[in-house]
């Protein structure tokens, strides 16, 4: 009884408090204005946790969420009442395409790690105090996040907020592509940005699955990180022989699914040498049409802005689409879900561990400096958010 109204205590003690967050803001007159902002932690409902969050990451999708288009070549700096605030104007072009967010103060931050120090009156909620849990409720560039305890990650004990930080966007994302791919009937697959921390993460599923999986990346340098972390196929886009050392690992793995984030002539180019990978296989018929093979590409990323472009020798059996995390989360099965974050869970510092190059404040985030660095997406350049850090 006395810890359960230490429990209560707490919780008003934090209600009555008000919680650091992060918003972004595109004003009708072309500027996106990032602002930390005190806002009230508000009283939990009985399946409700309270988490204080201690580590966030910075995903491209958040860089978007944040900025948008926004040219941080003209970003300016204020003192705001809460904090310091941030400000840049977007191209008239593309401020015609982000009308929907005009003058509409949205929360940041996917997904994030924390610890729960306070719950609801609920039994589902009661027995997460204490736990450290990772969740993907938006809002996360925050120091508290009320949250649903059913949506929820719970850690295994001895994981830190850092380590659960990226639980969802890319481990999920990693695990539903292949769920997809399986699901569809492909036994081998072609991924490109493979050095990226979500390409790595899908390597090691495949890996860790026995899926085979081709990895292209664009130089000697990633190459040699993937081939050390025990790939077996890796291709460089960059060489001049890229074309035929990709046809041949894809004749050898049988792979005929692309997972693409990057867009442009990437994935077509990876669907023509899987056409001339398909004519070699024996007793193959290859009519006017090509082969009968079908070829599937999945463009989840736009790494490369330009429009998509799929040339015409990859026969008439073909398919390609789009691949969005946030739509698989709601047409795949519950059973199928939760078995997946459980082997998240399970496996956050193996399989689906994330490295981070720097970890910042709040305070921090909101500098031209550090927002135009995380802004360029590459190569083991993740930034880490410590929303408690110098506190
Ligand atoms: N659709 C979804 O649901 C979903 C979910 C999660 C993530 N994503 C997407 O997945 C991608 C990877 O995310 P991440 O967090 O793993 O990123 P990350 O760790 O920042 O890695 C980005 C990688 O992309 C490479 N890259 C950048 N521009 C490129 C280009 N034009 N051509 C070829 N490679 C390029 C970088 O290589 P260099 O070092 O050589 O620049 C780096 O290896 C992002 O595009 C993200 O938006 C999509």
């Amino acid at each position: 009884m006395q810890r359960f109204n230490w429990k209560i205590n707490m919780q008003h003690q934090i209600s009555d408090a008000k919680a650091l967050q992060l918003r972004s803001v595109i004003t009708s007159d072309g500027q996106v204005v990032l602002s930390l902002v005190k806002e009230p932690i508000p009283a939990l409902k009985p399946e409700e946790i309270l988490v204080r969050v201690e580590a966030t990451p910075v995903n491209p999708s958040d860089i978007g969420l944040m900025l948008g288009a926004a040219d941080l070549s003209r970003a300016w700096t204020a003192d705001g009442a809460d904090g310091p605030q941030l400000g840049a104007p977007v191209p008239a072009a593309a401020l015609q395409a982000m009308r929907s967010r005009r003058d509409a103060s949205t929360a940041v931050g996917l997904e994030g790690a924390g610890t729960v120090v306070a719950a609801g009156s609920s039994r589902a909620a009661q027995a997460l105090m204490g736990r450290t849990v990772a969740a993907m409720a938006g809002g996360m560039y925050a120091r508290y996040r009320c949250i649903p305890a059913v949506e929820c990650l719970v850690l295994p004990e001895g994981t830190t907020a850092a380590q659960a930080a990226s639980c969802f966007v890319n481990p999920l994302t990693a695990l539903g592509m292949v769920e997809t791919a399986r699901s569809e009937g492909h036994t081998g697959i072609v991924q490109t940005a493979a050095a990226s921390n979500l390409g790595q993460i899908l390597h090691r599923v495949c890996l860790a699955d026995g899926v085979p999986l081709v990895n292209v990346v664009r130089s000697e340098q990633q190459a040699q990180l993937l081939r050390e972390q025990g790939a077996r196929f890796v291709c460089n886009s960059s060489s001049d022989d890229f074309r035929e050392q990709l046809t041949d690992a894809i004749a050898a793995t049988g792979a005929t699914i692309v997972l693409d984030p990057i867009g442009g002539t990437s994935g077509g180019q990876i669907l023509s040498c899987m056409e001339a990978a398909i004519a070699r296989r024996p007793g193959q018929v290859i009519s006017r049409y090509g082969s009968d093979v079908l070829k599937q590409l999945y463009v989840y990323g736009s790494l490369d802005p330009r429009p998509i472009e799929i040339p015409r020798d990859i026969g008439t059996a073909w398919a390609a689409g789009g691949w969005l995390l946030l739509r698989y989360l709601k047409v795949v099965r519950r059973e199928t879900l939760d078995r997946l974050k459980a082997r998240v869970a399970a496996e956050i510092t193996t399989t689906f561990a994330s490295r981070y190059t720097r970890s910042v404040s709040l305070p921090e985030l909101i500098s031209p400096e550090v927002l135009s660095t995380c802004a360029r997406p590459a190569t083991g350049k993740k930034f880490l958010i410590e929303p408690w850090k110098d506190c």
